[in-house]
């Protein structure tokens, strides 16, 4: 690296920076992955600069090539960063200039590195939702083609990690899938409110050459252009739009994380995790680890932190635009490069894991029936609050002797209320159970379906937005 110490704003100071100084200033170790964006938008720019009437068109020529001279320079690895670069955006027109000369300093011309950042950093947020919506899909994907598999299969339902109802395997792997949509609704959002352009701001008051900015945000893609040059410059709302879909999806993949974790325990045996996706202990030769899934659980706490300091960093900050400003990057790419990892990791736990129906059928005791029990009871006409009342009696009874309530004697039903004459087995029946629960968003049979049927439309409309 050369000590170049030049700065684009030197003419006004009698001394160089100081070098610490520099260090703390600079941005250029995080924000060299924005030169894609600076150089597309550079290259608007020289077109707009051109159309305006301030550059020629040999000029706008020559600025363009030298531009994608450094753009393959950056792609092939061989663009040499200066130890004096301070950001991605003075790294880009050094090089330039080095290239095509004294000429290259036209290009700044009418802009500020305040719009350039926030240009650049809203192009690149527009294409990260796009990528993290395709890992999204691939997750969604994987969950419903094994919801698909084993839709009807009893297994135990839980409420407070205690047995609550019977539920069947595609409707609790299901319920995992729906929130993951609204993350897809959600960066959906956050590109649209990305979508906005604030080149043309300057520095906070707007451009003073005749730049046709409705082209300029066609040519780059955005949907429509900033009415407000200070807002344009000081607006970070779709950092946070972006960094909060983003925590909001790392938290639900932390619910599923842990409720795999759980599952997979000896205790609940419920899943077993494919061995290319656990981990080993050094020590304990038995262990088979869920890692994977402990770090998906951990990193959202990362990701809360993230968006924490974000919204703590632009807190209160004077309008236009200050250097705090430049902390709105790292957070924001560290959330983006957790997920890209922690998704496709995700998919393909769900994808390989091994599904224990045997032992699901084993934890499934009549007790999980008590409330078809009541229901059973209302339908005879008993008030449910009553029915209630005396299932939880019979619940005693039956803790008390040691059995289930299904193995409960007639008279020990009996004993309860004289309602309980008559049979009642089918009550017990799990499949009978399930069946009943028919209504939308149920998990009975026909709900099932139309459940699948919703979900595979969602995921069709997911992936052709994307
Ligand atoms: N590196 C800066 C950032 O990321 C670019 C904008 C600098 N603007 C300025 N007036 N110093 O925010």
């Amino acid at each position: 690296m050369k000590h170049v110490n030049k700065k684009l704003w030197g003419g006004r100071f009698s001394k160089s920076i100081d070098s610490l100084v520099h260090q703390f200033n600079a941005s250029i170790p995080f924000d060299v992955r924005l030169y894609e964006e600076d150089i597309i938008g550079s290259i608007a720019w020289a077109r707009g600069l051109m159309a305006a009437g301030v550059l020629s068109d040999q000029e706008a020529e020559t600025i363009i090539d030298g531009l994608e001279q450094v753009r393959s320079e950056f792609v092939s690895d061989r663009f040499d960063l200066h130890s004096g670069d301070e950001d991605i955006h003075s790294a880009v027109e050094r090089r330039l200039v080095e290239i095509i000369g004294p000429l290259g300093g036209k290009l700044h011309t009418g802009r500020s590195r305040n719009d350039q950042v926030a240009t650049d950093f809203r192009l690149w947020v527009m294409r990260a939702c796009d990528v993290l919506g395709d890992q999204i899909a691939a997750l969604k994907h994987a969950l419903l083609v094994r919801a698909e598999d084993d839709i009807d299969v009893p297994m135990p339902g839980y409420t407070h990690l205690q047995h609550a109802q019977p539920i069947t395997c595609g409707h609790w792997l299901l319920s995992h899938f729906w929130p993951l949509c609204r993350d897809s609704e959600r960066f959906a959002q956050a590109r649209k409110t990305a979508s906005v352009m604030p080149l043309g701001s300057a520095a906070l008051a707007g451009v003073a050459f005749a730049l046709d900015r409705q082209a300029l945000a066609a040519e780059l893609g955005f949907d429509a252009v900033s009415e407000n040059s200070i807002d344009a410059v000081s607006d970070r709302d779709f950092a946070v739009d972006f960094v909060y879909a983003s925590t909001i999806l790392s938290v639900h993949l932390s619910q599923l994380s842990e409720q795999l974790i759980v599952f997979s325990s000896t205790e609940f045996g419920l899943i077993s995790l494919d061995d290319s996706y656990a981990t080993g202990s050094s020590l304990m030769p038995q262990k088979k680890n869920p890692d994977t899934l402990e770090l998906t659980r951990g990193k959202a706490g990362r990701l809360i932190g993230n968006l924490t300091g974000l919204l703590a960093t632009l807190k209160a900050l004077p309008s236009s635009y200050d250097k705090d400003l430049q902390e709105d990057k790292e957070s924001l790419f560290d959330s983006f490069d957790t997920l890209l990892l922690a998704l496709p990791v995700m998919a393909g736990v769900i994808r390989t894991m091994k599904l224990c129906k045997d032992r699901m059928a084993d934890h499934l005791d009549s007790g999980l029936l008590a409330t078809d029990l009541a229901d059973h009871l209302v339908s005879r006409g008993v008030v449910f609050r009553e029915a209630h009342e005396m299932v939880g009696q019979l619940i005693r009874l039956a803790e008390d002797k040691d059995v289930e309530l299904s193995d409960l004697e007639p008279h020990d039903f009996l004993s309860i209320s004289d309602q309980f004459g008559g049979d009642f087995e089918h009550v017990f029946d799990i499949q009978a159970a399930i069946a009943r629960r028919s209504s939308i968003g149920g998990i009975g049979p026909e709900a099932l379906r139309r459940q699948l049927d919703a979900a595979r439309t969602k995921l069709d409309l997911t992936a052709r937005r994307l």
